[in-house]
């Protein structure tokens, strides 16, 4: 079956799709990556989607939410003709869509009981009606309504694509935040541990994006930081953040991690005199120490680590984490024939499919959720398609 993943981060920076061929059942899929198309959104959908994070209004939500799938329906097309696969021939989407807000924290509302929420839009009806290809969305939900937080999904695709019969291995996201699989030897899925550890490229970006005004949104190869030094003051405050003593199953976002935190840390930075570049070799160490202090909730210390997403492009924090995971080995996806950057979006095909074949793909031991769910909602795509899923 061809799937196409679609993936839009919280960094904001813009959608991924991967066009990938699945085949198997349970959990003995064999998942090859076909090809993938990275389409960067525009200063301004970028600032429209962190503005609506932060503080948009529903009239803005709901304009968000239509606009943002039709960028995704294009992504799809373009990304299958690209890999000269016609529309007729992709059986499923599979649309994370662009989180707006994470509250895993339960709350309780009386005479209902607890409440946890998390909002992903991009609305799928227009993926489907665009494309006339079956689309599964929302995949979250489904975890939070079982007691989980919803988060992390990816580390059942790190299961399936790195787990090692003789080796414990962690592998490691690097995207607006970072998160963290620990797959044992040998071990079944319900061994694996995954949490997210804190915020990466997400406190990065605000800190430059602040700091010249907007004229830059990242740090591009992590240059400015490598010119920088760490400020052991900044960092024990960095350190001190009470999300990173928190025992996991735990997840998090922009809520904690978003513009109002850059501010305190820059705020903090101004007392003590730094310059930005120290600011942001101090963030990547920081970054660094977060995933590393992940040790502490696990007893699989891993035998190498492997990385993905747009945080292994910046050179200054790739150093800090080699330099901390030392004298472990340390490789990229790309390295293990994977992609840093298509693997998000490749991981939402391969739910999309378990979705449609009724298989459970959260790990309740992760989320902590109270059981294995089947996770997302499926959207019938052209009357064809949605005959032959007897949808
Ligand atoms: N060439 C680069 N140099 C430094 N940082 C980069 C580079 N390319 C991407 N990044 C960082 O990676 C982020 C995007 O990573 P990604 O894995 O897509 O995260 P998300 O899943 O949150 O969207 C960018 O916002 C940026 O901070
Ligand atoms: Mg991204």
């Amino acid at each position: 079956m061809i799937v196409v993943g679609l993936m839009s981060g919280t960094s904001a920076d813009g959608v991924d799709a991967a066009v990938v061929d699945i085949r198997g059942t349970g959990h003995r899929l064999r998942i090859k990556l076909l090809g993938h198309y990275g389409r960067s959104y525009s200063p301004h959908i970028q600032q429209r989607i962190l503005h609506v994070a932060e503080r948009g209004t529903v009239a803005e939500v709901c304009h968000l939410h239509t606009l943002l799938g039709e960028v995704f329906s294009k992504t799809v097309l373009s990304a299958i003709s690209r890999c000269g696969v016609k529309p007729a021939q992709v059986k499923l989407i599979g649309s994370h869509g662009q989180t707006v807000h994470h509250l895993p924290e339960p709350t309780v509302e009386r005479g209902v009981g607890t409440i946890r929420s998390t909002l992903q839009i991009g609305n799928p009806a227009v993926i489907a009606e665009r494309t006339g290809i079956t689309t599964v969305s929302d995949f979250r939900s489904r975890d939070l309504a079982a007691g989980g937080e919803g988060a992390p999904l990816v580390p059942y695709t790190h299961f399936l694509l790195f787990r090692q019969k003789t080796a414990t291995r962690w592998v490691v996201n690097l995207g607006g935040i970072a998160n963290v699989t620990m797959i044992p030897c040998g071990e079944k899925l319900g061994a694996v541990q995954a949490f997210d550890t804190g915020p990466c490229n997400m406190l990065l970006d605000a800190l430059v994006s602040v700091e010249t005004q907007g004229r830059m949104l990242m740090d591009r190869g992590g240059r400015l930081a490598q010119r920088g030094q760490v400020h052991a003051g900044l960092l024990k405050w960095l350190l001190a953040h009470p999300y990173l003593h928190r025992h996991p199953p735990k997840s998090t976002g922009r809520e904690l991690f978003g513009e109002s935190y850059a501010r305190k840390v820059l705020a903090q930075a101004r007392r003590r005199r730094l310059s930005l570049n120290d600011l942001l070799a101090t963030g990547c160490q920081f970054i660094a120490r977060t995933i590393r202090d992940a040790q502490q909730w696990t007893k699989h210390e891993p035998a190498d680590v492997v990385f993905g997403g747009g945080g292994v492009c910046n050179r200054r924090l790739w150093a800090e984490l080699v330099e901390m995971f030392d004298p472990l080995p340390v490789q990229t996806m790309d390295d293990c024939g994977s992609s840093n950057q298509a693997f998000e979006a490749q991981a939402f095909a391969v739910l999309a499919y378990q979705t449609i074949h009724g298989v459970c793909a959260n790990v309740p031991r992760v989320t902590g959720a109270t059981h294995p769910v089947i996770l997302g909602s499926v959207t019938p795509g052209s009357c064809g398609a949605a005959k032959k899923w007897s949808l």
